[in-house]
């Protein structure tokens, strides 16, 4: 072994020898010698060095260690520039109008130039390199914070650790693109979960994305995700060229994956050959794609033509048609959600989208039944429109038998038996049994722990329905006075789980003001919404004294959804479970 790998070596087992003892301590006295960072930090070097150089890998490095950090959750990372998402089309008229759009912003009649890709389906990651060097990986999250999952892409094979560029100006940039996993990988990591009766994952980007998101790395490594770069996002002393096309091209020369499907299309008679010709070759690729992805070239022309929200103007998801099957009713329930719309759902004969087993289907509505004119027993369409869940396209009633019944809607509350109403112009029917309604309760409760709410991991939809049926969790307050002997009242929670519960309660009362704001669950105010009344109002006190006019200064909120959350501050028992919440020390940020 020469100087250079002998001196990598000796720093990799001082790493190691370092990070064991610390780890020693830590799970074996409950003693740290270390801030977690400072841990961290020390096993993402020595997890770098094993990366790049793999003949130093170790079984026993603290790196492959499995399960003992299975109670930290992934850290959030702010993106530097907003994860955008992409609007979709999925027919040539509206193909036909996109393109008119463009035009007219660029005030051009001449044919645009468009950079088309496959649309992959897997998770978005965004990947950051410094000098060259990866240092930070993150999953989209809700397009401003994701999941920090760098040591989990450090394993990753297909993602390099160093760009192939010399160019010292180059300080920072973020590279952006789809993390999967091959069809033909999928296939037998589900064989293998089978055989030991482990939970099969329902479809490949399900398999991609809880693959990624491991606390454990080493199952990152041994899952084989692929990937594929199709953009850019913040960058700092790069000269980059100036077309999508020629940027794909130039992180392939730095040793970025991209795909080779990519291809210039000039006009619209040349991005429908194309579409055409991969709908037909799509069978033939060992990944999941759900269309093609329409891209202004011109990176000039993209600045011009601008965003919306959360998606850009100047590219566009032109979606393959809907998958159709035929399959039965076989009954249908009607389920109570947050604020007590009663939903028809229909149990289905099984049928398989794209590797996915659907066994139920949403009704949506007393309307919607009426409009399918649909009963139980009968033969109906069901239609998969790309991530939309499936839905009843169509009764075939030629097929109609004597045993078709009729799906009455119920007159009581199966949970509370309070009565259902429907509310005069509203399509929907309700529960009026309010917070007093178990159902209502527990979806109210589920939807404050939310991942994208206070985030209290391990904490889902079983346990808080067992904890309410046991009156242990009444209000959202009640999740912070939980203990250990509280939680492993429960059935089936061992000790250790219950621990891990408690550091995630514990990990969870430090929330920044818009989780906050949304786990509240106020009618119409959604995630977007909750972070435009973060930026505007900065303080919890400024949000509950708000006042109707200044809530319509806000952006996207109109006079609805001001009612809405004036409604919801007026009301005295919301603002006590709040004060509450105050008082067993939740720490808004
Ligand atoms: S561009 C600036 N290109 O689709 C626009 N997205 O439905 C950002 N995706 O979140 C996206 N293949 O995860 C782009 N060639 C491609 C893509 C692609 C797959 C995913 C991406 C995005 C989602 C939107």
């Amino acid at each position: 072994m020469s100087n250079k790998y002998k001196n990598i070596k000796n720093r990799i087992f001082y790493l190691r020898k370092k990070l064991n003892l610390w780890s020693d301590y830590y799970y074996n006295k409950n003693q740290s010698l270390v801030e977690d960072s400072v841990y961290d930090f020390n096993l993402l070097k020595l997890s770098k060095l094993e990366h790049k150089y793999p003949f130093l890998r170790s079984q026993d490095s603290p790196t492959q260690a499995i399960g003992q950090d299975c109670n930290v959750k992934l850290l959030q990372i702010q993106h530097k520039s907003l994860m955008l998402s992409l609007d979709s089309i999925s027919n040539n008229t509206e193909l036909f109008k996109f393109n008119k759009k463009i035009q007219k912003i660029l005030n051009t009649g001449e044919e645009i130039t468009y950079c088309c890709e496959l649309k992959i389906d897997g998770l978005a990651i965004n990947l950051t390199y410094e000098y060259g060097i990866l240092v930070r990986a993150s999953t989209r999250g809700n397009g401003v914070f994701g999941e920090d999952v760098t040591k989990n892409a450090l394993m990753m094979q297909t993602i390099p650790y160093n760009l192939k560029t010399n160019d010292t100006a180059c300080k920072y940039i973020e590279i952006r693109g789809e993390v999967f996993i091959n069809k033909s990988k999928f296939f037998k990591l589900n064989e293998v979960a089978k055989l030991n009766n482990k939970k099969l994952f329902s479809n490949p980007r399900n398999a991609a994305s809880g693959s990624l998101r491991q606390i454990n790395p080493k199952i990152t490594e041994n899952r084989y995700l692929m990937f594929y770069a199709y953009g850019i996002g913040y960058s700092d002393g790069y000269k980059l060229p100036d077309s999508q096309y020629k940027r794909l091209k130039i992180l392939k020369l730095w040793n970025i994956p991209t795909n080779h499907y990519t291809k210039i299309c000039v006009g619209l008679h040349q991005i429908v050959n194309y579409y055409n010709t991969i709908k037909k070759i799509r069978k033939t690729l060992d990944f999941e794609i759900d269309g093609i992805v329409i891209k202004v070239d011109s990176i000039l022309h993209q600045n011009k033509i601008g965003c919306v929200a959360k998606a850009p103007k100047w590219a566009i998801a032109y979606k393959f048609p809907a998958l159709e099957k035929i399959t039965k009713i076989i009954s249908v329930d009607f389920t109570i959600g947050r604020t007590g719309i009663v939903t028809p759902i229909a149990q289905i004969k099984p049928v398989c989208f794209l590797g996915t087993i659907v066994k139920f289907v949403s009704l949506y509505n007393f309307n919607e039944i009426n409009r399918l004119n649909v009963m139980i027993n009968d033969t109906v369409i069901v239609k998969h429109v790309g991530e939309v869940i499936p839905k009843i396209s169509k009764v075939i009633f030629s097929k109609r038998t004597k045993n078709a019944k009729k799906i009455i809607f119920p007159k009581k509350c199966k949970i509370c038996d309070s009565d259902i109403i429907s509310i005069v112009g509203k399509k929907k029917w309700y529960c009026s049994g309010g917070i007093t309604c178990h159902a209502q309760k527990k979806a109210a409760l589920i939807h404050f722990a939310s991942r994208n709410a206070l985030n209290i991991r391990g904490m889902g939809k079983k346990i808080i329905s067992k904890l309410v049926d046991k009156k242990i969790l009444i209000t959202p307050a009640d999740f912070f006075r939980l203990d250990l002997k509280k939680i492993t009242r429960i059935n089936k929670i061992q000790l250790k789980s219950g621990k891990n519960l408690i550091n995630s309660i514990k990990n969870s009362k430090e929330v920044k003001l818009h989780r906050l704001i949304y786990g509240l669950g106020i009618p119409q105010v959604g995630l977007t919404t909750s972070i435009n009344l973060e930026n505007y109002y900065k303080t919890y006190y400024n949000f509950i004294n708000s006042d109707f006019h200044s809530l319509l200064k806000i952006k996207d909120i109109g006079q609805s959804t001001a009612v809405c959350i004036r409604k919801f501050l007026e009301n005295k028992n919301n603002i006590s479970f709040i004060q509450d919440l105050l008082q067993l020390n939740l720490k808004i940020k």
